[in-house]
């Protein structure tokens, strides 16, 4: 018999992880507390922009025409405890106010909901990114909690998908990782993933600190590759050196690689910023804060970049204050292909100028009904050529290919000034300079 599986909590991850469970040949339930989010998921509809999804999900959902029906989603605990060979918990654990820490205030809730419900065997996996040691005082709670006392098992295996590539990501991971306990729990999670496993993505088996310090480690890492080149870059604007050159030219050493070394207004979403916080506040308790020191000042680095993003337009402007200067944002999202705006440089540069006294208008080809939310007091416009419209400057700050692709004499014909500046350094310069425009970036010489 196929194994039956139950994803808790439906975001980003929960959502496209139980998408993929179906697409896998699984029967899926997934669970929500938010009732909004399970009557769309119900229609097949994502509550996020996220390529693919939609269409994956549309292809399982029960009672979607011409659909598998392997995937269904429901908001009663009972339900799924008794559905699932294995449970999945995907639900997301925020900043904490104030704090560095994490607050894993809904993995606890999830495990205190499911756990009284669990009657005969059953594997529930951690997929949460969580503090280390998390893992080891779960499993004990579940065994407390469920009726099936030892046989509620917990195993974890962090998830690694890219927001704007989720469905790849899930369905063709560059490598699954569990952290088990029991051969019990390896052989089932190995069945699972057998198809993934099987076109090549391989299955690293650890402990439970092990494999909740990878998900923490990686992401520091992809930190601090982003802000070891914008480190360069302020070098580079100081000597007057091109950090665009430069990255080709040290991406061509295979132990560096091309790739995270895009220098700009830096990182933001949902997990970069607050994983490596949480990871220095962990490391703290655990005695090991040294360690991970390195972090507070990738960190500041990344933080730096808008507001260097904010002074150089300014100085494009002429350098005295923003009041009666039009200023107009391409970009809300933290990253182009998704709707997600949670710690959004671009948004935080517009944020920035427009507190200054600047006329902000912004532009995002799917961020802004986001935006809109969570700065209701900038202006937008629905498209590129609007947002630019009688503006003294234009600042690229999401790299979306839509504005990749602007005719520069177009919109030269809409500003009142010819003045770009590329936070994400992904124009092209020539291009741009070519049409009349002056264009500045970061960590790149004048003209
Ligand atoms: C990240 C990790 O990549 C993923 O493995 C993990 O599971 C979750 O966190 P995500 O937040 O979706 O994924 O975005 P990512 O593509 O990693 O980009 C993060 C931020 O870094 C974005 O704001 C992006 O604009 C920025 N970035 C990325 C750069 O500034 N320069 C680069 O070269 C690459």
């Amino acid at each position: 018999m196929a194994l039956k599986i139950t994803v808790i909590g439906t975001g980003y991850l929960g959502a496209t992880h139980a998408a993929a469970m179906a697409e896998l040949g699984f029967e899926v339930l997934g669970l929500d507390v938010v009732p909004e989010k399970i009557e769309m998921l119900k229609r097949g509809e994502v509550p996020m922009y996220e390529p693919g999804l939609e269409e994956l999900l549309r292809k399982h959902v029960a009672g979607i025409e011409g659909s598998s029906g392997r995937l269904r989603f429901t908001m009663d605990w009972a339900e799924v405890g008794e559905f699932g060979d294995v449970h999945f918990v995907c639900v997301n654990t925020p900043q904490k106010h104030g704090e560095y820490a994490c607050d894993m205030s809904y993995v606890d809730a999830a495990f205190e909901s499911l756990a009284p419900h669990l009657h005969g065997p059953a594997l529930v996996v951690g997929k949460s990114t969580v503090p280390v040691g998390s893992a080891d005082r779960l499993a004990a709670r579940l065994v407390e909690l469920a009726p099936a006392g030892e046989d509620a098992e917990l195993a974890w295996n962090p998830e690694f998908l890219r927001e704007g590539f989720a469905v790849n990501d899930t369905l063709h991971p560059d490598r699954i990782v569990v952290g088990v306990r029991s051969e019990r729990a390896e052989k089932l999670l190995r069945e699972v993933y057998a198809t993934p496993v099987t076109a090549g993505s391989p299955f690293v088996v650890t402990d439970f600190p092990t494999a909740e310090l990878v998900k923490t480690s990686a992401n520091s890492f992809l930190a601090t590759k982003i802000s070891f080149i914008n480190a360069m870059a302020e070098v580079c604007e100081a000597a007057d050196g091109d950090v665009v050159k430069l990255a080709e030219a040290i991406g061509h050493d295979e132990r560096i690689g091309k790739k995270f070394l895009r220098a700009g207004i830096g990182f933001g979403g949902g997990c970069l910023p607050k994983d490596i916080r949480a990871f220095m506040a962990r490391a703290g308790e655990l005695g090991a804060d040294q360690a991970l020191t390195f972090l507070r000042e990738i960190d500041s680095i990344n933080m730096r970049q808008r507001g260097q993003m904010v002074e150089l337009a300014r100085e494009a402007l002429g350098g005295g204050s923003f009041l009666g200067k039009r200023v107009a944002v391409l970009g809300a999202a933290f990253k182009p292909d998704s709707d997600d705006v949670r710690d959004s440089p671009a948004l935080n540069v517009a944020g920035q100028i427009h507190l200054q006294g600047g006329q902000v208008t912004v532009y995002d080809p799917k961020g802004m009904a986001n935006a809109r939310r969570l700065f209701p007091t900038l202006a937008y416009a629905d498209s590129a050529i609007e947002a630019v419209r009688g503006a003294d400057v234009v600042l690229h700050l999401t790299e979306w290919r839509e504005f990749r692709e602007l005719d520069p004499a177009v919109l030269g014909e809409a500003v009142t000034t010819r003045l770009i500046l590329d936070g994400r350094n992904a124009l092209d310069p020539e291009v741009w300079r070519r049409a009349g425009w002056t264009y500045r970036a970061m960590g790149r010489p004048t003209a």
